[in-house]
């Protein structure tokens, strides 16, 4: 790219727009409270490297981010990434949940321009913050042809995750997300790709076939932990629910006591996926009950995002395409 690139800026809230009341404090702030302007200001050198069309979407806690917020957000994406004067996307959000929102983008964006979500894990106003840095690389990922047709991807800490892959990982280091199983696809600062992402699952549900209306369709994770009641899938079978990702221990080891909560939600047309509630490693289709889905190596939070979308593209057994 000779020029220099028109990068649309959205943002959402989170930490890297969080401020507190001292500068040592990096725990108890309220976050996305600082305006869109001032982050952009904390960072020199940003106008000399891209032209940045900023606007606030939301200003959130990312805890408080919902599937709806995830649509708006999605639609609004699309939108600037069809435009012809712009050449990638930045997405400033809060780490706690950035790896969902990245994943819905991530399966439904219709695009080759990059689409880079970046965040923070010390307020804007900490000593030594990290958003300014991450935001900067964000912007040069962005504006950068090599991260063309990518699929959605994450910034942060100097280095390029794929969102597929992503996860947060630590409450309050710097280093908070990262790619546990398969590391970084490349280093941010200056952008370098040193290997594509496993990017086999895109746009398993273009933006434009969600139907608005009746998104999300009703799905949820069961932690399973030693003893948990399968009365908790039942219940919630009786309230409608569609789909259920019960993030099991170890290689997704299914509890016996679970086994006929599991066969009465199937048989009642609820897809049951099976996950692991460990972090590296995923499930293989090895064991289950007759109709059971298996995450692969899909989180069960991101499992969950997969779900709702082959739920309401229609096509329910899309989710098997992209767990493979
Ligand atoms: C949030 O997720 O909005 C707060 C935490 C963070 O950004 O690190």
């Amino acid at each position: 790219m000779s020029h220099k690139p028109n990068i649309a800026l959205l943002a959402t809230g989170g930490t890297i727009a969080g401020a507190a009341t001292s500068a040592s404090d990096t725990t108890g702030y309220a976050a996305g409270t600082i305006q869109i302007s001032a982050l952009l200001e904390a960072v020199p050198g940003l106008d000399a490297i891209a032209d940045i069309q900023a606007e606030t979407l939301f200003s959130l806690d990312s805890k408080d981010m919902t599937p709806a917020h995830w649509l708006a957000l999605g639609q609004r994406v699309q939108s600037v990434a069809d435009q012809n004067d712009i050449d990638g996307v930045v997405i400033t959000h809060g780490t706690d949940t950035l790896e969902e929102t990245a994943y819905f983008l991530h399966l439904t964006l219709t695009t080759y321009k990059p689409v880079v979500l970046t965040a923070a894990m010390r307020p804007a106003t900490a000593l030594s913050a990290d958003g300014p840095m991450n935001l900067f690389a964000a912007v040069s990922v962005a504006g950068s042809a090599d991260f063309r047709a990518l699929g959605t991807l994450i910034v942060v800490n100097d280095r390029i995750f794929a969102a597929r892959e992503a996860s947060k990982w630590h409450t309050r280091a710097v280093e908070g997300i990262g790619s546990p199983e398969t590391g970084a696809l490349g280093w941010a600062n200056p952008p370098r790709l040193n290997r594509p992402p496993l990017a086999r699952d895109r746009a398993l549900l273009p933006l434009a076939a969600i139907d608005a209306a009746h998104w999300p369709p009703a799905v949820e994770v069961f932690y399973l932990t030693a003893g948990a009641s399968p009365a908790l899938l039942d219940a919630a079978i009786h309230d409608g629910l569609r789909g259920a990702v019960l993030a099991c221990a170890g290689h997704g080891s299914l509890p016996d006591d679970w086994l006929p909560a599991i066969e009465r939600a199937i048989a009642s047309g609820c897809a049951v996926v099976r996950a692991s509630r460990v972090a590296q490693g995923g499930v293989d289709a090895v064991r289950g009950p007759e109709g059971l889905l298996h995450a692969g190596t899909l989180s069960p939070s991101k499992a969950r995002i997969a779900l709702m979308l082959s739920l309401a593209s229609a096509a329910p057994e899309r989710f098997g395409e992209i767990t493979r």
